[in-house]
């Protein structure tokens, strides 16, 4: 989608598949609707079919105009709307310009958006409804043999009437280049996350990271079977064994700033199909599991968005990724194996082979160099249990660290629980014959895991991020779509660019 930034004309001298105008409550009362379209919305006042509540989407069709055919109608509420509406109002948006079959939509953006003082930045307000847009205009791909001829949304414009200044038209479209980053980002892991296990297996996941390293000249690295062996990675090595598709361990490195220092380790979950093993699930739902790599997408996607936005900060990207199947040579429960670390770790439950594999890969980001670390991990159904669809659960051995990116999930609107974590839950890891076990029970069941993935991390400041419950949902609710939604790859980068202390190197623009 590309979307382009302009001012200074009137949205109705203006060229499009459809134009939307975003309204207030008070607008719809009669108060300053755009003039040049206060005939045609004006007739609406009174019948109660729109109203301009937050998040209302009304379709007008408009008469005698053929190059403008249609109105999107946007209701804001009754105040200015802040980040969080904003993006979801443009999600709407893109889903009736779908509704619509258009390809190229204009959006008014109202004069005062950014204006009045406790309204939102342009920086702000750019990147939220430039990520609502692109949020609201996912698809996911098909296989059936009839292909639609409309093809989506290509061609967005945004347009303020008010002729903008130089300076404050910047930030509009650092906003929507940050936006638009983050959106596309998301939008990257959720399409890969949808993949089915077939289309997609630990190596072909190795592939997308690489095509994705290689666009932005990124060092990356892949470990086969034999190197996963070679290296002492057993975690990873037991957990792949019963495939036919062998694990890998994917690397990738963004290096912002001249030393290769204060780097943070994303490391995510890339089990490209979990029947359980040894230990199988049962049948219903089983085919969810297609996104039980959605935390290896995450952090991918992350990589993306770095790429495009440059920013000064140091990022090695870890993704542990194995088929968990049941096979005559599978892992089975009661092995003891030995991870990179060196701790032996008891299997009771091949269906917790999330953590055996991140374990592994938590001692590899610090190889690398990593000084604080976050694991992303569609890992439990307790969390799910717990928090249901709505939010990521967190486990961590740094408040301070947490408190950082609960800021920044604030920032993105991705909803994160944390957990308490009592020392009795850690005591739950502790294995009879090995120096940790791999499943404690039904009790607890989110921490624990998390904790077991703490271990390795070794007093690193270390967040886990559950997304079981997020990261594969079974209806469109706000930005996200049914199916695969991308979760956390906006809270990752609002905390990883706020590390960047300028923000105007954001743009990328000081790397070209
Ligand atoms: N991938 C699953 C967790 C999961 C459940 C993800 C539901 C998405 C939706 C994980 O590998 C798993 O099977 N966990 C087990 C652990 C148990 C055996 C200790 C679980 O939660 O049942
Ligand atoms: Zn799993
Ligand atoms: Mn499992």
């Amino acid at each position: 989608m590309n979307i382009e930034w302009s001012s200074g004309v009137r949205s109705s001298t203006l060229k499009g598949d459809a134009l939307c105008l975003i309204i207030s409550e008070p607008q719809v009362l009669g108060e300053g609707l755009p003039a040049e379209w206060i005939e045609q919305v004006g007739l609406l006042s009174g019948t109660g079919l729109f109203n301009g509540k937050s998040g209302q989407i009304y379709l007008l069709p408009v008469s005698g105009q053929p190059e403008l055919p249609v109105l999107i109608l946007a209701g804001s509420g009754n105040g200015t709307p802040d980040a969080h509406e904003l993006r979801q109002l443009m999600a709407q948006v893109a889903r009736a310009a779908f509704r619509l079959k258009a390809s190229s939509l204009i959006i008014r953006i109202p004069d005062e958006l950014n204006l009045s003082p406790e309204a939102l930045s342009a920086v702000t307000a750019g990147q939220a409804i430039a990520e609502g847009l692109v949020l609201g205009a996912y698809r996911r791909k098909h296989y059936k043999l009839e292909q639609p001829a409309y093809t989506g949304l290509n061609a967005v414009s945004l347009h303020m009437e008010r002729k903008t200044e130089a300076l404050e038209e910047e930030f509009w479209k650092q906003g929507v280049k940050r936006g638009q980053a983050f959106g596309e980002a998301t939008n990257l892991a959720r399409d890969l996350t949808n993949l089915p296990g077939n289309l997609l297996t630990p190596s072909e996941l190795a592939s997308a990271a690489i095509s994705v390293a290689e666009r932005y000249g990124f060092p990356a690295e892949v470990l086969d079977e034999r190197e996963i062996e070679l290296k002492g990675m057993g975690g990873l090595l037991a957990v792949g064994k019963g495939s036919v598709h062998p694990p890998r361990m994917i690397a990738i490195r963004y290096q912002g700033t001249n030393q290769w220092e204060n780097v943070v380790g994303i490391v995510g979950k890339g089990i490209t199909f979990d029947t359980g093993g040894i230990s199988l699930k049962r049948a219903p739902g089983m085919e969810d599991m297609i996104s039980d790599m959605g935390g290896a997408a995450a952090v991918l996607g992350v990589m993306e968005a770095l790429g495009r936005l440059r920013p000064r900060i140091n990022v090695v990207m870890l993704i542990p990724s194995a088929e968990n199947m049941p096979a005559a040579n599978a892992f089975k429960p009661g092995d003891i194996i030995t991870s990179l670390s060196g701790r032996t770790i008891e299997v009771l439950n091949t269906d917790a082979e999330g953590r055996v594999i991140l374990g592994d890969a938590v001692t590899y980001a610090r190889e690398w160099g990593a000084e604080r670390i976050i694991d992303v991990a569609t890992l439990t159904g307790a969390v799910v249990s717990i928090l249901g669809d709505i939010a990521t659960g967190a486990v961590t051995n740094s408040e301070v660290f947490l408190a950082e990116l609960l800021e920044a999930s604030r920032l993105s609107g991705e909803s994160i629980w944390t957990l308490p974590v009592y020392p009795e839950f850690r005591e739950m890891l502790k294995s009879e014959v090995a120096d940790i076990r791999n499943a404690a029970g039904r009790y607890g069941g989110a921490t624990t895991a998390g904790l077991f993935i703490g271990e390795f991390a070794e007093g690193l400041p270390w967040i886990h991020l559950d997304i079981a419950g997020t990261a594969f949902v079974s209806k469109e609710r706000g930005v996200n779509p049914r199916g695969a939604t991308g979760v956390m790859v906006r809270t990752l980068l609002e905390y990883l660019l706020h590390l960047d202390t300028d923000p105007g190197n954001h743009s990328g623009s000081t790397s070209a």
